[in-house]
């Protein structure tokens, strides 16, 4: 199996149908990521980060092109095989944290692995770890409410990787936090990769948090049109 490379993208292309209209939101992309890196993903609204993150993920099927993840080709699994992918292997931070304000942020870790079902004990064991990993063991018992914004951050991108998926794809996850708070999210997503040997695929605005991450990749027009290791 091809180690070095965690994703490989061939020729993928994602045309969006609406009516009559054939958009190509991707053209071609040709990549590859390396295993244990963290890359930022750049480049003018509308450019087609969103759709490729989506396709890494297993969340959107490309119109052409393979996908392969660990050696699998991702676009030829079925339903179940795809949504297996997304649960235990992918783990996706969006902009947008959706705590439930009654819940604790122990509790707001520990529901995604409620809803799968996961024994207590299990369940205590991974949010006690991903609190730790986090640095958010003392604000355990509060509520969402209760915390800055940057701590709400952390608390959803703990829930979102409490099973310690091995890729994670972040979509904007600082766009609503100010610098500080920004900074501390991608110094985690950092020691994600150099503690605990994830790969971290980050879509970011923010040129400033590109100095933290191994790989610029630079989207224009539906194609990668630079990729700078730095
Ligand atoms: N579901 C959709 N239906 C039709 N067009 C879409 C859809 N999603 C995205 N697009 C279009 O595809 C292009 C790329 O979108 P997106 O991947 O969201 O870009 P970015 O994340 O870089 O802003 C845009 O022109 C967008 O309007
Ligand atoms: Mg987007």
């Amino acid at each position: 199996m091809g180690d070095e490379f965690h994703v490989v993208l061939n020729d993928v292309w994602k045309v969006y149908r609406t009516g009559k209209v054939e958009w190509p939101a991707l053209r071609g992309v040709n990549l590859v990521i390396k295993r244990n890196t963290f890359t930022a993903v750049v480049g003018p609204s509308g450019s087609g980060k969103t759709t490729l993150l989506n396709i890494i993920g297993g969340l959107d099927k490309p119109t052409r092109g393979s996908v392969v993840v660990d050696g699998i080709d991702i676009t030829r699994l079925n339903g179940r095989k795809l949504a297996e992918y997304r649960n235990k292997y992918v783990g996706f931070v969006f902009q947008l944290y959706n705590l439930l304000s009654y819940l604790t942020v122990f509790e707001n870790v520990e529901l995604p692995l409620a809803i799968k079902g996961i024994n207590f004990r299990e369940r205590r064991e991974l949010v006690l770890k991903a609190l730790d990993v986090f640095g958010l063991r003392d604000l355990s018992s509060k509520r969402p409410l209760e915390l800055s914004g940057g701590e709400q951050q952390r608390v959803a991108i703990a829930r979102a990787l409490v099973n310690m998926p091995n890729l994670i794809l972040a979509d904007e996850p600082t766009g609503n936090l100010d610098s500080k708070n920004a900074q501390v999210v991608v110094e985690t997503f950092r020691k994600l990769v150099d503690e605990h040997g994830k790969t971290v695929v980050m879509v970011t605005h923010n040129v400033e948090l590109t100095k933290y991450v191994d790989v610029v990749i630079k989207m224009k027009d539906g194609n990668v049109v630079e990729v700078i290791n730095q």
